[in-house]
Parts: structure tokens; C-alpha cells; sequence
């Protein structure tokens, strides 16, 4: 089951890229990831359209994220970072941006096509500090401490061994490194039941933690100051959420206490957020053939 799940999510995110590198014109506006009142929920409308501007066509048009996550990670010239998911490249390309001069800019992804277009990407833009590398997120192909900063945007979602993926990210951290990712992530009291009903795995939905589920994951995984804020609803209990940690200096992670105090001011939080305007809560997340929320998979 779980790896006929991952090979179904590489096929998915696979069409996705092929429907980008085959040209021009496929991706354009109703591909955009809004729900029924125009707001964005999923993709490049998450982004101020100046931070875009720069960038090639085709990066902006595979973004299928629902979040910025280089908006929140507080990047530096020199740091290195990490990408987990890096699809298209867009979040990679703004981030490598940021860590100039001196810095790196890491993307890893499993799938061949999302790799082939966000080297595209980076060579038209021209962007000589990012490189992308082929791997899987329980499995980073990189040193231990070896980075200062990972994101990540509507990836750990698909993840069927979340607990891989945290320790992991715990691994290749810097002591002091931090963790700032965009996720789809669900309310406490929504059971994984609930969660496949609303949308597939492939689709960023049926894979989602809820708020507990992801403070206490990273919290055994040795990551401390652990918040996990939702920015947008997505669908019914469902939504868009900044999730940021740090690997401690010294000593062990955020304490169990720690962990649900966390958890619990996130889910407060997301249950004073109403659904994003217009929206049928539900019916945006549940479509068919969604890459989180956007219909530029292809057929
Ligand atoms: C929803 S897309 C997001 C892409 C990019 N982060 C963005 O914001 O546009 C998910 C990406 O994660 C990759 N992916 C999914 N599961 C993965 C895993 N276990 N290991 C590595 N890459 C994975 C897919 O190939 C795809 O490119």
C-alpha cells in the first residue's frame, strides 16, 4: 500500500511537470489553484505577484504549493537551505535569491520530470547557486548538519513515513538550523477517515497530520519552539498552515508539554479561522484530478 501510494503520487507530480515542459499555454489561469471566489488556496496566486516577477514562466506555472515558505524562513546571504518537494523549483529559486552571496540553495525530488523542469527553471533564470537533486524525503541524500535551513511547501502531506521525514529533517539540521514549511494540515478532531473523504493522497489532502499530530511528530523527532499556524482554509477542517521548528543548540527537543501546548494553539487558531470566502467547504480540496488544488496535472 505504501508504495503503490508513492508510485502514485510520483505519477501524478510526473504529469504535472510534463504538462509544463511540453509547452507553453497549458497552465495558465484556471490552473490556479482558487477556490469558487477567486482566492487563492493552492499555487503561484500565494505569492506577492512582485516576488514573481523575475522568475521564468514555467516555475511560476508549476508552483502547486499552498503556502511561501521563504517568506517566513528569515533566509540569509551565506546560509545553506533545503528544499523537501521542490517540484517546479519556485520556492528553491527564491530561496537561492535570498542566501546571496555565498549561500546554497538545495531542491530534492523524486520525481525525474519535476527535476528535468526545475533545472530548466534555474538556467533561464539564470540562477547559479541552486541545485537540484534526485531523492526521496525519508531518505535525504545529504550530511548530517549540514544545513541551516529547511522548507518545504504541500509535500510532507504526501509522505507515507512522516516520522522518516522529521527525523530526517532533524538530522540534516545545524544545531540552531530552523525548520519552515507550508503545509496541508487538519483540524484535531477530523479522523483520518474523515480526511480521505475529503479529498486523495496524490492530491495533498488524504495525507495531511492534523495540528497534534504534526507538533508531536516533531517534537520526538528532537525539534523545539514548535508552531503550526494556519494561514487559509483549504477545504472542510482543512487548511493551508505555516508549520516552523528549531533543532536545539544543545540539550533534548521540545518536551511532550511543549509539543501539545503547541498543538493546542494551533488548533484554536484554526478553528476561529473561517473558510475562505466563498468557498464550499469540502468541494475545493475534493476535485478529481487536483496536484494540491491545481488542474495542471494533465490527463
Ligand atoms: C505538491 S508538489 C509541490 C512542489 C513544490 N514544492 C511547489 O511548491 O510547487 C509535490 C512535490 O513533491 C514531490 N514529492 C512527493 N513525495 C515525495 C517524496 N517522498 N520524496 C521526494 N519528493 C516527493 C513530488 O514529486 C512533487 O514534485
Amino acid at each position: 500500500m505504501t508504495d503503490q501510494l508513492r508510485a502514485d503520487v510520483r505519477d501524478h507530480y510526473a504529469r504535472a511537470a510534463l504538462t509544463v515542459l511540453d509547452g507553453p499555454g497549458c497552465c495558465g489561469g484556471d490552473a490556479s489553484g482558487a477556490d469558487a471566489s477567486g482566492d487563492a488556496i493552492f499555487g503561484p496566486g500565494l505569492y506577492p505577484p512582485g516576488e514573481l516577477g523575475p522568475l521564468p514562466a514555467g516555475a511560476v506555472a508549476a508552483s502547486l504549493g499552498c503556502g511561501n515558505p521563504t517568506a517566513v524562513a528569515d533566509l540569509q546571504p551565506g546560509q545553506t537551505v533545503l528544499d523537501l518537494g521542490s517540484g517546479g523549483g519556485i520556492d528553491v529559486l527564491l530561496a537561492a535569491r535570498r542566501v546571496a552571496p555565498g549561500g546554497m540553495a538545495y531542491g530534492l525530488d523524486m520525481t525525474d520530470e519535476m527535476l528535468t523542469l526545475a533545472r530548466r527553471n534555474a538556467a533561464e533564470a539564470g540562477v547559479d547557486n541552486a541545485r537540484f537533486v534526485k531523492g526521496e524525503i525519508e531518505a535525504i541524500p545529504l550530511p548530517g548538519a549540514s544545513v541551516d535551513v529547511v522548507i518545504s511547501n504541500c509535500v510532507i502531506n504526501l509522505s507515507t513515513e512522516k516520522s522518516l521525514v522529521f527525523a530526517e529533517i532533524a538530522r540534516v539540521l545545524r544545531p540552531g538550523g530552523r525548520l519552515g514549511v507550508s503545509d496541508v494540515v487538519a483540524d484535531d478532531d477530523l479522523s483520518p477517515a474523515d480526511r480521505a473523504e475529503r479529498g486523495d493522497f496524490a492530491g495533498c489532502i488524504a495525507g495531511a497530520l492534523s495540528f497534534g499530530e504534526y507538533a508531536a511528530g516533531l517534537a520526538e523527532a528532537g525539534l523545539a519552539e514548535i508552531r503550526v499556524t494556519p494561514t487559509h482554509a483549504v477545504g472542510d477542517g482543512l487548511y493551508g498552515a505555516i508549520v516552523a521548528a528549531v533543532k536545539p543548540t544543545a540539550g533534548p527537543g521540545a518536551s511532550p508539554r511543549e509539543a501539545a501546548a503547541a498543538a493546542g494553539a494551533g488548533l484554536r487558531a484554526a478553528r476561529a479561522l473561517p473558510p475562505a470566502a466563498g468557498m464550499v467547504l469540502g468541494e475545493a480540496a475534493a476535485g478529481g484530478d487536483r496536484c494540491c488544488g491545481s488542474g495542471s496535472c494533465g490527463g
